[in-house]
């Protein structure tokens, strides 16, 4: 396959540099944009701009991760988490159809029907799962592709994901409190990042997959088997209930594509 050029919009997030590093190991071109950072530093929820990057950049294809990411900050402001989950994903949609791949999560489903397979129907718990979920209607009305990610883990500058998050709070000599009642299918940021560059250089693929880890295990059996893997102290670790009505129980995915690292050799990569 010839070399593509490849937009990563959200390049800047925990994602965003999994997939950067994945786009070239392809043999592609990455180009970037973000809010603050990038070959164009954007707000994507500013009219118009879905246009300027396909002027500015001309990509052949464009990976969408950008989003208002964090449960918290989208129960803050709805509003906003609608124009960046939902109308910015329809906005490049409506430009890019085919082209364009969109991630979205495994918390757009209630977790009372586990596992998830692609057709199920939705029913998001959060403002974060309701605007992802509005995201996928309206850029998929356009034609675009979505690809629903389960929680991601792997080592992060920043301390961003599963793991790094909770590397950075044992090393800290804190206390982590981890849900032994939320199931997720976890699986390794570069796993998924180079899962997506292939799906991505693929307009012809299928228009909504799941992407899962190799596991359906608990936020406590994540964290245990991540902290005794890479020796951090295990008397650290509590268990908590979850008893959040905003975080679904389990969402454990249905994957759709072959996954061929076992969730311990990822987690010795974590
Ligand atoms: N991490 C996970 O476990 C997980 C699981 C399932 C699905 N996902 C999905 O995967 C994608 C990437 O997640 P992530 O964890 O990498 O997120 P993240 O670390 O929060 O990064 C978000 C990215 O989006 C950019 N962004 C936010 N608002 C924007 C706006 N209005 N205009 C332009 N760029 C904007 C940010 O740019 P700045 O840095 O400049 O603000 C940043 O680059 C998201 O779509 C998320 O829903 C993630």
């Amino acid at each position: 396959m010839p070399a593509l050029r490849i937009l990563v919009t959200g390049a800047s997030g925990f994602l965003g540099g999994y997939v950067q590093s994945a786009v070239r190991a392809a043999g592609h071109e990455s180009l970037t944009t973000a809010c603050r950072s990038g070959d164009a530093a954007v707000d994507l929820t500013a009219p118009g701009i879905a246009a300027a990057l396909a002027q500015a950049l001309r990509p052949d294809v464009v990976l969408h991760l950008a989003a208002m990411s964090r449960l918290a900050d989208c129960e803050r402001d709805a509003s906003r988490a609608r124009a960046v989950n939902a109308a910015a994903a329809e906005a490049l949609a409506e430009r890019f159809g085919a082209r364009l791949l969109a991630v979205s999560t495994d918390l757009v489903f209630d977790g009372r029907h586990a596992p998830y397979g692609a057709l199920d129907p939705v029913a998001p718990l959060s403002v974060y799962g309701l605007s992802k979920a509005e995201g996928e209607e309206r850029a998929r009305a356009h034609g675009a592709r979505i690809v629903r990610l389960p929680l991601l883990f792997g080592p992060d500058p920043h301390g961003r994901g599963a793991s790094a998050s909770l590397r950075a709070t044992l090393q800290q000599g804190q206390v982590a409190s981890l849900f032994p009642n939320e199931y997720r299918t976890p699986l390794h940021a570069a796993d998924a990042a180079a899962a997506l560059v292939e799906l991505v250089v693929d307009p012809a693929g299928p228009g909504l997959l799941h992407l899962a880890g190799p596991e359906r295990v608990s936020r406590w059996e994540l964290g245990r088997r991540f902290a005794a893997r890479h020796g951090l102290r295990l008397d650290l670790l509590q268990p908590v209930e979850c008893l959040d009505p905003l975080r679904p129980r389990d969402v454990s995915l249905r994957g759709d594509v072959l996954v061929t690292r076992s969730l311990d050799a990822m987690l010795a990569d974590g």
